[in-house]
Parts: C-alpha cells; sequence; structure tokens
C-alpha cells in the first residue's frame, strides 16, 4: 500500500493554508509517519507533478490523498477527515474531556471566557467537549463557516438539517456539494408526517400567508429539531446578533438551551458567530473559497423555506425577506424562541 498526500503550492511560494492544516491535522493524530510521499502541486503551473496528478484524477480541490493497494487499485480522497476515518480507523479520533460537568452556572462562566474569543476557539471549545454529541444545525452561509471550523479542529462532529420539504431546488443542490466537499454525513430531518398530512388536509399548503407561519413552521422545523436535538448534549448555530436587532441582539455565545433539551436534559446551545457581521461572514466565506447557496448571486441573503423567503429591497435589513407579510418582532420561527434574556458584560 501506498498513500500519497497531494499539497498545494500558491502562486507567491506558500503552501496552502487547508493543506497545513491537514498536515497538522494527520501529525496530531499520529499518522503522519504513514503517509509515503508528499507530491506538490504548483499552482499556475499545470506541469507540476501534483497538478498533474488532479488532472488525471479530476480532482479539484487541495489537498487530497491518493491510497495505492497491492492489487493495484487506486483510492481518491478529497476530504482529509474521509481519509482519516476510512484508512486509520483505529486511531483515537478524539479526545473527549471525561465527565465535563455542566450546569447553568458553569455556563455562565464559560459565556464570559468565550464571550468575545474568535470562533475557532469556541468551537474547539465545544468539540473538545462534546465532540459526535454536538451537532452543527446546518442550512446557510454561516453554517459553512461553522463546518470550516469545525474540520480543522480535528475534532467529531455531527451536523443536521431540517428538511422542511419547502426548501429551494438551490438550497438542496447546496447542500449536497457541502456534504461531498468536506466528506461528511449531514442528517436529514423530516417532518412527522401524520401532522403534516393534517394540515395540508385541513388548510392547504399556503395557510402561513393568511394564519401566520407558527403553525407550519411548528410542524416543518421546530418538531423535527426537538427529536433531533434529543440525540445530542451541544448544537452549533449560525445566529448573528446583527441579523435582527429586534429578536437577536442579545445572542449568547454559550448558554443553556431554555427552549429544549437534550440526551442528558440540560443541552448547551453554542453560537459562536454572535459577534461577527454579515460582512465579516463573507469576507471570511471569499477568502476561504467556500461553497455557498447560488441563491445569495441573485440578491438573497438570508434564506429560509422558498414560499418565505425573498431578497430584501436596496437598504432592507437582511432578514427583511423572511416572513415578509408579518411584523418585524414576529419574524422567527420557533428554532431560537425562549433566549436567555440578558448578555454577559464585555
Ligand atoms: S430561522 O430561525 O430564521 O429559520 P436562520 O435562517 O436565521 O433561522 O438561521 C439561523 C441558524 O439557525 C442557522 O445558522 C442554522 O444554524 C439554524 N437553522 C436555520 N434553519 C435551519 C434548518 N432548516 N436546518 C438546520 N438548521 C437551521
Ligand atoms: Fe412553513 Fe414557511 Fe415555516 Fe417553511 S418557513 S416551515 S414553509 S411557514
Amino acid at each position: 500500500m501506498k498513500r500519497t498526500m497531494v499539497k498545494k503550492r500558491l502562486l507567491d511560494g506558500r503552501d496552502c493554508e487547508k493543506c497545513l492544516h491537514a498536515e497538522e491535522l494527520l501529525r496530531q493524530r499520529g499518522v503522519w509517519e504513514q503517509i509515503d510521499q508528499v507530491i506538490i502541486a504548483e499552482e499556475g503551473n499545470a506541469t507540476s507533478e501534483g497538478m498533474v496528478l488532479a488532472g488525471r484524477y479530476g480532482v479539484e480541490v487541495a489537498p487530497f490523498f491518493v491510497v495505492q493497494s497491492d492489487d493495484g487499485s487506486e483510492q481518491i480522497y478529497r476530504s482529509v477527515l474521509q481519509f482519516l476515518r476510512e484508512q486509520f480507523p483505529d486511531t483515537p479520533s478524539e479526545s473527549i474531556r471525561e465527565s465535563v460537568v455542566l450546569s447553568a452556572e458553569s455556563l455562565a462562566v464559560l459565556e464570559q471566557a468565550y464571550a468575545n474569543r474568535p470562533p475557532l476557539e469556541i468551537i474547539t471549545w465545544a468539540l473538545q467537549t462534546f465532540g459526535q454529541e454536538c451537532a452543527i444545525a446546518f442550512s446557510g452561509a454561516e453554517d459553512v463557516v461553522l463546518i470550516e471550523m469545525a474540520v480543522r479542529t480535528g475534532y467529531p462532529f455531527s451536523v443536521f438539517c431540517l428538511d422542511t420539504g419547502r426548501l429551494h431546488p438551490e438550497t438542496y443542490q447546496f447542500l449536497e456539494r457541502v456534504r461531498k466537499h468536506y466528506g461528511i454525513d449531514i442528517s436529514l430531518m423530516a417532518p412527522d408526517t401524520s401532522a403534516l398530512q393534517a394540515l395540508v388536509k385541513k388548510k392547504g399548503l399556503f395557510s402561513f400567508y393568511t394564519d401566520g407561519h407558527k403553525e407550519c413552521c411548528g410542524i416543518r422545523k421546530v418538531e423535527p429539531l426537538k427529536r433531533a436535538l434529543r440525540s445530542y448534549r451541544a448544537w452549533i448555530t449560525g445566529q448573528r446578533r446583527d441579523q435582527s436587532p429586534s429578536t437577536r441582539g442579545e445572542v449568547l455565545v454559550i448558554h443553556p438551551d431554555e427552549a429544549f433539551v437534550g440526551k442528558e436534559g440540560l443541552l448547551v446551545k453554542i453560537n459562536p458567530l454572535a459577534g461577527w457581521t454579515l460582512a465579516k461572514v463573507w469576507g471570511y466565506i471569499r477568502a476561504q473559497e467556500l461553497p455557498y447557496n447560488p441563491l445569495h448571486d441573485r440578491g438573497f441573503v438570508s434564506i429560509g423555506c422558498e414560499p418565505c423567503t425573498r431578497p430584501p429591497r436596496p437598504g432592507e435589513h437582511e432578514r427583511a425577506g423572511r416572513w415578509w407579510w408579518e411584523e418585524e418582532t414576529k419574524r422567527e420561527c420557533g428554532l431560537h424562541i425562549a433566549e436567555t434574556p440578558t448578555t454577559t458584560a464585555s
């Protein structure tokens, strides 16, 4: 067996950041010595050995890994996590702190400690502490930033998406792209069939335009979220304070979830991007070349279900296109209600 890592070297001579992170991860896990060779793909030089390999295997990301088995078959990995999982299944993949006792009081102390720390540090704490029992709630631009950072920590984590059945086709394609890009599982949570059928039978498919969105969101989002969260001890969301001064202005970085319970009762809610602005999120997405929903190129900003989302008009706030027919203070679907009402001093 021969394991090859292909790293990208940028035009300015530096190694690409993702390749450095991947190498660090392999070293941390103690498997670096089992990489037989490292080949460089030089940006802008199609004849460099790594670029030739990338062309041969049709790979457009760096780093990537080629594993040649003794029988001559070859396996390509575009994700370092998948490479680790499949090639080194016996390697301890987590260093979860044993028996962490968390209470509302200890979380308040953690919130103070992490309130102004960079998101990567907050996510590292979360995944070191909870590993796969911590799930990223995935749907939009912020959540890819969270996944990118989670991958960089090298710790295991879970991801779920609430599939309301009413998302845009572009959102489903985006979800699939993210799944493949990172080689991760994204669990899809579907609404309860009988509750959904009863609602549609009684009120049709667009009752939210006349009755308000609460009932439909309750069935398509909140109940599936409640079910999903029962498998975890903590969840990470992409909420930001500047998304909505009236409903999210007080979002904390780490706090006990007051609306939902986890597998052991107390559920920790983590909002690593609470202090980031929309511009900062997009700066990160562009700089790191992360996948994003193509609807953003058509003017959409905050994206939810297709019938309940439109692009904001010029000058409108980023969430103005969500449930636009309703009053601003009601534009929350129940995923994030009962937020802790006070912020810590910062
Ligand atoms: S919503 O409550 O109005 O729909 P928003 O779209 O602002 O929420 O997203 C805030 C965060 O909630 C996202 O970053 C994500 O963590 C979570 N979230 C929203 N919609 C979903 C969904 N369909 N599936 C999973 N998580 C979601
Ligand atoms: Fe239903 Fe609209 Fe809520 Fe989606 S956002 S669950 S379609 S009311």
